[in-house]
């Protein structure tokens, strides 16, 4: 704040703090810090240059999330907000439903057991580290795996008067999770058609005291049915990442569910070759199991951004068996080294929203 505070957006006037320029700052220990900055018309052109610069020289200051609202844009924690002049103009947000979360980023695939749920786990806990706000729906109504993952089997608490309930996320390593596993007897499958999975992911979207979040973190189901359409239609989704192995790539599967997302006017962020190669637990070296590299060429092919690759890891299973994403019960393992990265590369390709 002290050295927020040296700078003044007009000669002899307030400095940013002061003037409420500055709201919300959260420091993290990592060393990340991260505001809210309120452009005002007549503001000089350079003054969110100066303020992170300042930000970013302060002691102890090791990365700066500035979440740069322009004048024109609405309320301050309305998704789509944060655009930098010039930047690609997020869809209009459809109102009211999920309007305290900034982004929302679906982990999607052609074919079932890809490693959607592994990279969306891991996705979430990396921005967390990253200082985001986070939150991780499982989507996946027939087989919700977000609960393991996140070793939480505690039920969600209903909150608010009769008629206007709201069901509270679970908390775990930081990240808000909401499943159908919480909601559901351990035995009882989930057998359902259409029309309800739509109204449960809408309730999920609806009904969920999401709070305020920078990223939700949608896990898709497999394949490109009644879920991922209702998603799209319900709420505006920043974009998709795709996760393939490199066998799915010769079938064609991940080219239609591209197809389908470009379809209704969403945004594919990116591909992640999962399971490529494999990491031996005893050397460490990656070994050419199915053949990598697929995932890349796929990118290039249907010209978008390839997010990474991830080794085949002993690691993601015992962090799983522990309740923990990988990246952050073995980040050094080659598989959560791979996935910061992927997160990484995501939050490259938001693009010009910053957090
Ligand atoms: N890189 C990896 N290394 C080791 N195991 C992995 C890796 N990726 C995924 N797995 C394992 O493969 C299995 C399938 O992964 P996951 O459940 O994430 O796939 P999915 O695409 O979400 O499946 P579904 O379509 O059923 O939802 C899990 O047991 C997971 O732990
Ligand atoms: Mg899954």
């Amino acid at each position: 704040m002290a050295a927020l505070a040296r700078i003044r957006p007009a000669d002899g006037g307030q400095d940013v703090v002061t003037s409420g320029h500055v709201q919300n700052l959260e420091a993290f220990e990592d060393g990340t810090v991260r505001f809210q900055f309120t452009l005002r018309a007549g503001d000089p052109g350079d003054l969110v240059k100066q303020v992170r610069a300042a930000a970013e020289g302060a002691t102890g200051v090791t990365s700066v999330k500035m979440n740069v609202q322009l004048p024109q844009m609405g309320p301050p924690s309305a998704r789509g907000g944060g655009l930098k002049p010039g930047s690609v103009p997020a869809p209009t947000p459809k109102p009211d439903i999920l309007a305290d979360v900034r982004h929302v980023v679906a982990v999607s695939s052609g074919k079932g057991g890809v490693g959607k749920s592994m990279v969306a786990a891991n996705l979430a806990a990396a921005f967390r580290t990253r200082g985001w706000r986070v939150g991780l729906l499982d989507a996946d109504i027939y087989g919700p795996n977000i609960p393991i993952m996140f070793g939480e089997d505690r039920r969600p608490r209903v909150t608010g008067e009769r008629g206007k309930e709201m069901i509270e996320p679970l908390e775990a390593h930081g990240v808000q999770l909401m499943s159908l596993g919480f909601l559901l007897d351990k035995e009882q499958p989930a057998i359902m058609r259409g029309p309800l999975i739509t109204g449960i992911l809408k309730q999920f979207l609806e009904q969920v005291a999401w709070g305020d979040l920078d990223l939700l973190v949608v896990d898709m189901p497999p394949g490109t049915g009644d879920a991922q359409l209702s998603l799209v239609q319900t709420i505006d989704v920043d974009g998709v990442v795709m996760v393939t192995t490199p066998q799915d790539v010769a079938t064609g599967d991940v080219r239609r569910a591209v197809k389908m997302f470009e379809r209704v006017n969403t945004r594919v962020l990116g591909v992640v070759e999962n399971m490529s190669g494999l990491s031996c637990p005893h050397c460490g070296e990656v070994v050419d199991v199915f053949g990598a590299g697929g995932g890349e060429r796929l990118a290039n092919e249907m010209k978008l951004p390839f997010l990474g690759r991830v080794p085949l890891d002993p690691a993601v299973r015992s962090a799983g068996d522990e309740g923990s994403p990988t990246v952050l019960a073995a980040p050094e393992s080659a598989a959560g080294a791979a996935l910061s990265a992927v997160a990484a590369a995501v939050e490259a390709n938001l693009g010009a929203l910053v957090p």
